[in-house]
């Protein structure tokens, strides 16, 4: 496992440089879920592609920019799946942008096949967080040579201040409405960049909040991915010691997709919150 976390190092240097340098436009390709590519989607897809390609433990890879799983290596242990470029709607805005890793399994692609998580946040300092499963977050940000400098693993307070709140408001269940305004009520304050990984990163690092993209009108399953984004994220919550739960109240880490590229309705937090979300939706 720690040969992959050392190559994530190098594919976060490469990313940063090619964002910082390259062309932001868009490319003339869709990905699976019908997503417009950028150039950027792209490219980050095939730098990782070929990183993880040359590391033996990998089994095989699925990309949220390719619509099927690329088989690597017959006897690598994992199955790595990854969002290459996340938050490639704000990118030429020159807000932070992260790309996010989940480890499994091989043959084991749900919640519980997942090993081990990680995601890089490319803003005016590159940083890096992994997750084993039991263990507090470690985080990595960059120095002045362009290395990592390991920091105070990261662990959530039982409550936050902020709150972080994804989907399109009018599309929103009457349910849902009440409560995010219930929080800022109580005095929460609205943070949302509209990328997961800075906003998800800023809960996690100022102690806790509430970070929610939940199953709306016009997309009953909600947005973001199980495998690329909500699992990983997951992971990284519970081993910081805060939750992640759908809808349902279900952990997310008891789940399974149905399909690599499926989504689900996801809340992520430090235990008060997400202890008033389940009070707000019954469950
Ligand atoms: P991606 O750029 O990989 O398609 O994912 C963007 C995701 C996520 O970062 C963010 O939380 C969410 O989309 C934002 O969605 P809205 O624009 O609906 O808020
Ligand atoms: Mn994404
Ligand atoms: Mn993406």
């Amino acid at each position: 496992m720690l040969t992959i976390f050392e190559r994530l190092k190098d594919i976060a240097l490469e990313i940063d440089k090619a964002i910082k340098n390259e062309d932001l436009g868009y490319s003339d390709q869709q990905n699976a879920t019908g997503d417009e590519q950028l150039k950027l989607d792209v490219a980050s897809d095939s730098l990782i592609e070929h990183t993880l390609k040359k590391v033996s433990l990998v089994h095989s890879i699925i990309s949220e920019e390719k619509e099927e799983i690329m088989p690597v290596n017959p006897d690598g242990k994992y199955t790595i799946c990854y969002d290459p470029l996340d938050g490639s709607s704000i990118v030429d805005v020159n807000l932070s942008v992260g790309t996010i890793f989940g480890i499994y399994d091989r043959g084991n692609l749900s919640g519980s096949g997942l090993r081990a998580a990680a995601y890089i946040v490319y803003g005016p300092r590159l940083e890096l967080v992994v997750a084993v499963r039991g263990k507090a977050p470690r985080h990595y940000r960059s120095g002045a040579r362009g290395l990592f400098s390991s920091r105070a693993p990261v662990r959530l307070n039982e409550k936050g201040k902020i709150n972080a709140p994804g989907g399109t408001q009018k599309y929103w269940s009457p349910t849902h409405k009440a409560f995010i305004d219930s929080l800022f009520q109580e005095g929460y304050r609205l943070r949302y960049s509209g990328g997961m990984v800075p906003d998800l990163h800023q809960i996690l690092l100022k102690g806790g909040g509430l970070f929610s993209y939940p199953g709306a009108q016009d997309r009953p399953k909600g947005k973001l991915r199980m495998l690329f984004e909500a699992l990983p994220f997951a992971m990284v919550f519970e081993s910081a010691g805060g939750e992640a739960i759908d809808d349902r109240g279900r952990r997310l880490l008891d789940l399974t997709p149905e399909h690599p590229h499926a989504t689900t309705p996801c809340f992520f937090g430090s235990k008060y919150e997400i202890g008033k979300l389940r009070e707000a939706y019954g469950v």
